[in-house]
């Protein structure tokens, strides 16, 4: 069905829209604030009002960028939650705004779902697509049935999640927020000679609170001048062992409950190992397998825009009254 939707991401620390216009993007705007890196994570108050002040300009280049005008949207998409509040409010406001101004119907969508659905935007994986969702704030497997919007999930992170795993490693290494690309880039000049315990949990479920402790142990014994020479070989070392808990996991579900294709999804997706790694499994067990352009994997409104393309199908409106939530 040929949809004109507009979608507004605005979950974290990046302020994002989208055009979508039967089912094909046609903008897709992201303004990342630069300004959480010295403080070594996200500002919640500071993230919000960032917002405020980008989200006017974000809006008016997506709609330079589609073509469109206004009044043509058929609805007004807006990430829900999880998120942060303050961050999630000025999204769901304008949304809420510009949904009254134009007279259009209201679409709330789930971020988590909407990493998923992100794999939608250029192809459609065959169902049931096995899917890794891998982000600062969540791990989990999630089985996508019949249609993308009918998932379930069917493990996830008891505690921390990989994305964290590797900010807070980052951390304790003196590296920036966010860390994972940067532990991703200093781990192609090195080897991982160091190792690290793995969890011991049920199948399918994940947990990487132990795996922060033991790299902070593992620090506390290596000389400090010796850190900075070792880098590159301590973050392939993280990198490898962070990556092998989710493939081990992603590989033992494939095998017990059979899905036709197989994905990454989230922003640690965006991880090289990961990406490898996910693509030799679904070669090795003949499976497709799907992973999402970069700009697509970190957070971004296009997937916001899939997700409310689907939900539109379905007449799945919200009403003025919708308010966010926070996990
Ligand atoms: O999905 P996302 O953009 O935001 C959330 O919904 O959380 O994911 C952000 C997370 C951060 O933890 C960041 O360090 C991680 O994704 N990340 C990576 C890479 N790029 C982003 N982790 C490992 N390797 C990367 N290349
Ligand atoms: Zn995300």
């Amino acid at each position: 069905m040929e949809f004109l939707i507009l979608a507004i991401e605005t979950s974290c620390d990046d302020t994002s829209v989208a055009v979508i216009h039967n089912q094909k993007i046609l903008a897709n705007v992201v303004s990342s604030q630069l300004d959480h890196s010295q403080y070594g994570g996200v500002i919640p108050e500071l993230a919000s009002r960032k917002h405020l002040v980008n989200i006017q300009l974000v809006i008016e280049e997506a709609i330079k960028k589609s073509g469109i005008t206004l009044i043509d949207l058929d609805a007004i998409a807006f990430t829900q939650g999880p998120g942060l509040l303050g961050s999630l409010l000025v999204g769901v406001n304008y949304a809420k705004g510009l949904s009254m101004a134009l007279q259009k119907p209201l679409i709330a969508v789930n971020h988590m779902e909407a990493h998923i659905l992100a794999h939608w935007i250029d192809h459609a994986p065959e169902l049931p697509f096995l899917c890794l969702t891998v982000s600062g704030g969540h791990t989990s497997l999630t089985m996508v049935q019949e249609h993308p919007l009918n998932h379930q999930i069917i493990g996830q992170t008891l505690d921390d999640a990989a994305g964290e795993a590797f900010d807070k490693v980052a951390k304790l290494l003196n590296l920036p927020y966010p860390g994972g690309p940067l532990i991703d880039k200093l781990a192609q000049k090195g080897q991982p000679h160091f190792s690290f315990p793995k969890p011991q949990i049920p199948d399918y479920q994940f947990s990487f609170s132990g795996f922060k402790t033991a790299v902070k142990n593992f620090l506390k014994d290596f000389p400090t001048e010796k850190i900075q020479e070792e880098l590159p070989n301590i973050c392939a070392s993280v990198q490898h062992a962070i990556v092998n808990i989710l493939i081990e996991r992603l590989e033992k579900a494939i095998k017990n409950l059979r899905p036709k294709s197989i994905g990454i999804a989230g922003g640690v997706s965006a991880n090289s190992l990961l990406r490898t790694k996910t693509l030799e499994i679904g070669k090795r067990l003949g499976l497709p397998t799907y992973i999402p352009k970069f700009e697509y994997c970190t957070d971004n409104a296009a997937m916001i825009a899939i997700t409310a393309h689907y939900k539109l199908e379905k007449k799945e409106f919200s009403d003025l009254t919708v308010v966010p939530y926070t996990r």
